[in-house]
């Protein structure tokens, strides 16, 4: 994929060398601290605070550390209670929709078999970007895109729906344009002469009725766009591209990410029955047999199979089964729709480095990091993005330079030590790993559920699983703790793009 990826694109280690001169400046600063303080009762909570932080100025405090872990670490039991629960809960989400999991059926029915051809536009609205595209896909499993891509600001994402709409059909008309082999006085009843086929990535919770239909559930990832929720979005976006003139253009297929991303795998791999997003948002599909989902009626009897996506970021939103700290509850409170997505909230590109921002805000007032205390930068909402994480977790410095660069250059901490950088570092392993062992978690029910443990390909897309340092390899150990040597049998695969490919194959089912 994918437009959910910008946002984490990571730096390469870079940064220069700690002068040892500075250590020892900073030491004295801190005993000086200490015995000014010793007069009064100030002095008191300041001790017990003190006598907590690091030991010395390389080694982060012992008890600081344990504390951070039990409140992250989620050992090989609760995972395997995590499971249980999941799978119960899509059972029962394939029965009603009165549970966590939406188990949304995608009307998709079939899985590609490589043989699929033709000329298909595809839009995808993921988290960070919106991106035209157009696919030609071969026939022969291979194909070719042309694409622009656009970030969608935090003003749009507030926008009134008709105008944020807008702005995709001008996206288009705009991309339409610069595909006409030559300069034309009228571009746009040139390009209604070609009939278009689309297919629309909408990663959102999309109550689907039909290929072609699907009204919002709910906003997340940061939108907020009045008019959509409730609507029908493929009715949106084709009222707006008949408003910029491009009425010859059909939505033929309405797609989330998730079913795209398995679609498109299973294009290349033929095992995949199951796409996963690790990205902006979490989330996964996968393949159900029909008469298991006993919600949806009309089933045509030559249906045997269809996509389910499952909107896992909204699993044990009832909150009986996941642990979640206070750091996990601010974040949860200081986003839109509190309450809402809490198991991608604590998984995800768009949470993890603000988590990380809360425990660093307090661990400074608790006098167990950065004694310069805290920069306004690093009070500032969303300031530690999770590229961060991913490049501190990059830094195999003996001094931990590029942490360094982070931490005084980019968040203004007038000064760290090495201690401070070695807890950041700590932190961020804490809040990477729950998230991978989460997220393998949700993969093992699905696997589990579908009974699929003797073998399958899950095909993953996202900024985390392919940027984030050890992310595959801790998803891994905790399959392996949890399924034992069936995990083995589990392919975890980078998969691409499927929100522009996905959606113009989906399109190139829907019409056999
Ligand atoms: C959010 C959306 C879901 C999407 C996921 C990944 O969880 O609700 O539909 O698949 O993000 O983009």
């Amino acid at each position: 994929m994918t437009s959910n990826n910008t946002n984490f694109l990571l730096g390469l280690t870079t940064g220069i060398a700690l002068c040892s001169a500075a250590f020892t400046v900073y030491a004295a600063t801190v005993i000086n601290n200490v015995v000014k303080d010793n007069n009064n009762f100030q002095t008191i909570t300041a001790t017990a605070a003190i006598s907590s932080t690091a030991i010395n100025d390389s080694t982060p405090s012992p008890e600081t550390l344990e504390r951070l872990s039990s409140m992250f670490a989620i050992n090989s039991d609760k995972l395997n209670q995590i499971v249980r629960h999941f799978v119960s809960e899509m059972k029962k989400g394939l029965n009603s929709d009165k549970s966590g999991l939406l188990m949304i059926p995608s009307h998709v029915v079939n899985l590609p078999n490589g043989k699929e051809h033709g000329s298909f536009l595809a839009l995808d609205l993921g988290g960070t970007n919106f991106r035209v595209c157009e696919v030609l896909l071969d026939g022969h499993s291979g194909a070719r895109v042309r694409q622009s891509k656009h970030t969608v600001t935090d003003e749009q994402k507030a926008l009134p729906g008709d105008q944020l709409f807008d702005f995709f059909a001008q996206c288009v008309t705009n991309f339409l344009i610069e595909g006409l082999a030559s300069p034309i006085t009228n571009p746009l009843a040139e390009i209604a002469k070609r009939h278009w086929r689309l297919g629309f990535t909408f990663s959102f919770a999309t109550n689907q009725v039909a290929i072609a239909e699907g009204y919002l559930i709910l906003w997340n990832k940061g939108f907020s766009n009045s008019g959509v929720i409730g609507a029908n979005v493929v009715q949106l976006l084709e009222a707006a591209l008949k408003r910029a003139g491009l009425a010859s253009i059909t939505v033929t297929a309405l797609v989330n990410d998730t079913t795209g991303t398995l679609v498109s795998h299973a294009y290349v791999q033929p095992s995949t029955r199951v796409g996963v997003i690790l990205g902006t948002g979490t989330n996964c599909a996968y393949v159900e047999k029909i008469e298991n989902i006993t919600k949806y009626k009309n089933v045509d009897p030559n249906v045997k199979e269809m996509l389910v996506n499952t909107e896992w970021g909204a699993f044990d939103d009832e909150q009986v089964i996941v642990p979640r700290n206070k750091y996990d509850v601010n974040v949860d409170r200081s986003m839109n729709g509190m309450g809402k997505y809490t198991f991608e909230k604590l998984i995800s590109g768009m949470y993890l480095g603000e988590i990380v921002r809360f425990v660093l805000v307090d661990l400074v007032k608790t006098g167990e990091i950065f004694s310069a205390g805290a920069s306004p930068e690093l009070k500032m909402p969303h300031s530690f993005e999770t590229a961060f994480m991913s490049r501190i977790e990059r830094d195999h410095t003996l001094d931990l330079s590029d942490t360094r660069t982070v931490l005084e250059n980019m968040l203004k901490i007038s000064r760290t030590t090495l201690a401070d950088r070695r807890l950041v570092k700590s932190l961020c392993e804490l809040v990477g790993k729950r998230s991978a062992r989460l997220s393998a978690a949700g993969i093992a029910a699905v696997v589990t559920k579908m009974n699929k443990l003797d073998g399958c390909t899950v095909g993953i897309d996202g900024s985390l699983f392919e940027l984030y340092p050890h992310y595959s390899n801790r998803m891994r150990d905790a399959l392996r703790e949890i399924l034992g040597l069936s995990a083995e049998y589990i392919v975890l695969e980078q998969a691409r793009d499927g929100s522009g490919q996905g959606a113009a194959l989906i399109a190139a089912l829907a019409e056999k």
